[in-house]
């Protein structure tokens, strides 16, 4: 599917930045332009690279947003709405996320305002982002000639119940385990409320990726990790939708 509008959230760093970066530039994609609405929390503050890159891009639009503020959500969904027009929205990345550090080695010891904080940002931030973008999700789905649009939500195998025993030793991660599991579950139960609009929604792994969450022992790149996370959105079908997918495509376990 050409993919030409997108909201990606948590966009000034990281996994985000860089898909801003590809999406914008269309390196893979081979198609015209994406409209890419890049939304992060401090666009005056905390966001050079990003503030950069839109000034070699005029189709990115940065949007100020904190997912964990409703009111913030609503302000960033009407913009959406102005800015994508009749056409609507083809994909919505959920890609901000937090992993509270004190959850590190904490195991059943975490904080828990650790806990607060990763189900708010990253179980019912996208929750609430989908909600608002819904209405012009369902434009795009609507207009595109293959009738659909995509949610994607940025999950991790760290929500992986089945692999949990295995390598919970490794990195207890507590806080955002458990998240990312409620992430992927809400990810199914929005796939089944939207299937009849035509929006596929599914969790999405984006490997081991050095970035400030990832740390830089991880073995992918940015540029690595989300060029094949950009494959596998481009090639999705409405028969992957609730799927939870790695960023190589293979159908990870829950
Ligand atoms: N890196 C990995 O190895 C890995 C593996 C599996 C899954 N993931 C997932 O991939 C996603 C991106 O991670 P990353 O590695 O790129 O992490 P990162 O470099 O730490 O970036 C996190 C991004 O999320 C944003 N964010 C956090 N809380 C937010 C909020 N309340 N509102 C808006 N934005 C917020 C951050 O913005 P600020 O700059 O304002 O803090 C930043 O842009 C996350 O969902 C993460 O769980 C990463």
């Amino acid at each position: 599917m050409d993919i030409e509008s997108a909201f990606i959230t948590g966009a000034n760093r990281g996994i985000g930045l860089e898909l801003v970066r590809l999406l914008a530039a269309n390196e893979l994609t081979h198609q015209k332009a994406t409209r890419v609405l890049a939304a992060c929390r401090c666009p005056e503050e905390r966001a050079e690279e990003l503030q950069n890159l839109a000034q070699r891009h005029p189709n990115i639009e940065i949007i100020k947003l904190d997912v964990d503020d409703w009111s913030s959500i609503e302000n960033a969904a009407k913009k959406a709405d102005e800015l994508c027009g009749k056409g609507g929205l083809n994909l919505l990345v959920n890609n901000a996320g937090v992993n509270p550090m004190d959850s590190l080695k904490s195991g059943l010891n975490f904080q828990t305002s650790d806990m607060e904080l990763a189900v708010r940002t990253n179980i019912l931030g996208p929750i609430q982002m989908t909600k608002a973008l819904l209405p012009v999700l369902k434009r795009s789905a609507q207009m595109t000639p293959s009738g659909k649009a995509i949610v994607v939500n940025i999950s991790s195998s760290a929500g992986c119940i089945k692999q949990t025993p295995l390598n919970y030793k490794f990195g207890n991660l507590f806080p955002y385990r458990v998240s990312k599991a409620g992430l992927n579950m809400a990810s199914v139960c929005m796939a089944e409320d939207l299937r009849a609009d035509g929006i596929i929604c599914l969790p999405l792994h984006p490997g081991w990726v050095r970035t400030d969450m990832g740390g830089q022992k991880a073995p992918l790149s940015v540029e690595e990790s989300v060029s094949s996370c950009l494959k596998v959105i481009k090639n999705l079908t409405m028969q992957d939708t609730g799927s939870f997918l790695s960023y190589d495509g293979e159908v990870l376990p829950w």
